[in-house]
């Protein structure tokens, strides 16, 4: 029987068929003559050329238009509801590269509107909290501060609430419910967010008084989002957004089907301490055998092992590199141990100079906010 899987943004189950996905939403694969494309505008980053952001929409006609001097500005966001982890920077790390890439502006939302309206326990005081504390992390990761707008939905809607009406006037029930899936006991308010979340999309263009095209760099599970916003952007007077859609980051323990440990140290926070990082890498799910003479016999398992997908998406950007802990890994050369030990040393000296920037940046906030 086939997989079952769901994806929304607010439900992510099962193992998705990132094949099968695209073909759900009606998305593009990023095939060679795009990637080939791309690599004119400079090297390509590593999650292009692994496939990890491996679907768009209308990015020929995005780059047709950066052609003709036509430049796009960048839009992506994050949900404030609790401390940041390493998944959530990868994506944020490849909207740097866009924004180095081709010069271009980023608008930053900061949804505390949505988390409080979604989580039972969280109030909007914490939710807003949560922004400032998030936002420190992005600004860490080296984003212009000249060419970067941050902003929390709370002190930025006075600017958006005319666009979010519009849009929201052009939003049936119906299509809420059949998009995310919601039910009749969900709060109005999550009902009403989307359009919050769409308007962004459109703020280059209002600030400019003139249509800019938008690209958005997000996990697939936002699609959805953006696909309302698509069918309604040009009767609203702008371009549709376009976007490019990453994979679902990695936890620590695998895919639910292939852990069975209980779900503790699944992640690693930016602000864990040294100690505490050795332990989560250690406690890594591998896949490797249950004895060192079977592995050296039989090999690891790269192919569903967390350490080995940490190092693909983020930390091995070599691929030679890349291969060769692979080939060493199936070929029983190398263990789980030592390969933990390798994946160690480098996030821990990508942590411990992330979190000195992430120290100061207290001081550059200002630099990047805009409010009301
Ligand atoms: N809704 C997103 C979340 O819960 C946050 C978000 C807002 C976002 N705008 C975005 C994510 C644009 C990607 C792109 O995490």
């Amino acid at each position: 029987m086939p997989e079952e899987f769901t994806v929304t943004p607010y439900k992510v189950s099962g193992d998705i068929d990132y094949d099968v996905l695209v073909k759900r939403f009606g998305t593009k694969k990023i095939d060679e003559d795009m990637l080939s494309r791309l690599s004119k505008y400079g090297p390509l980053h590593p999650m292009l050329r692994r496939g990890i952001f491996f679907s768009q929409r209308d990015l020929e006609w995005l780059l047709d238009q950066y052609d003709k001097g036509n430049k796009f500005a960048l839009y992506t966001g994050r949900g404030p509801s609790g401390p940041i982890h390493l998944g959530h920077l990868m994506p944020w790390a490849f909207t740097k590269y866009l924004q180095d890439t081709f010069k271009v502006k980023l608008w930053f939302q900061l949804t505390d509107d949505e988390k409080f309206m979604f989580y039972d326990h969280l109030t909007l005081e914490e939710t807003k909290r949560w922004g400032y504390e998030n936002a420190l992390d992005i600004i860490a990761l080296g984003f212009d501060p000249e060419l970067t707008n941050i902003f929390l939905d709370t002190e930025y809607i006075s600017t958006m609430y005319p666009t979010a009406i519009k849009a929201a006037k052009k939003i049936n029930f119906s299509t809420i419910r059949a998009v995310f899936g919601f039910d009749n006991s969900y709060n109005i308010g999550s009902i009403f967010f989307t359009s919050i979340q769409t308007v962004p999309c459109f703020l280059e263009s209002m600030e400019r008084g003139k249509k800019v095209p938008c690209l958005i760099p997000c996990g697939i599970d936002q699609d959805p989002h953006f696909r309302i916003t698509r069918d309604i952007a040009e009767g609203l007077g702008f371009y549709k957004p376009a976007l490019i859609h990453a994979k679902l980051m990695p936890s620590l323990q695998g895919s639910e089907k292939m852990s069975t440990s209980t779900k503790t140290d699944t992640t690693i926070f930016t602000t864990d301490d040294k100690k505490t990082v050795k332990r989560k890498i250690v406690n890594a799910f591998t896949g490797g055998m249950v004895s060192v003479e079977e592995q050296r016999k039989k090999g690891g398992n790269p192919e569903i092992c967390s350490v080995h997908q940490y190092n693909t998406y983020f930390f091995e950007p070599d691929d030679k590199a890349l291969a060769k802990l692979y080939d060493d890994c199936r070929s029983g050369k190398m263990l789980c141990g030592e390969c933990k030990n390798l994946l160690f040393e480098k996030v821990w000296r990508f942590l411990e100079a992330h979190q000195k920037k992430r120290l100061q940046a207290r001081d550059k906030i200002e630099e990047f906010f805009v409010r009301d």
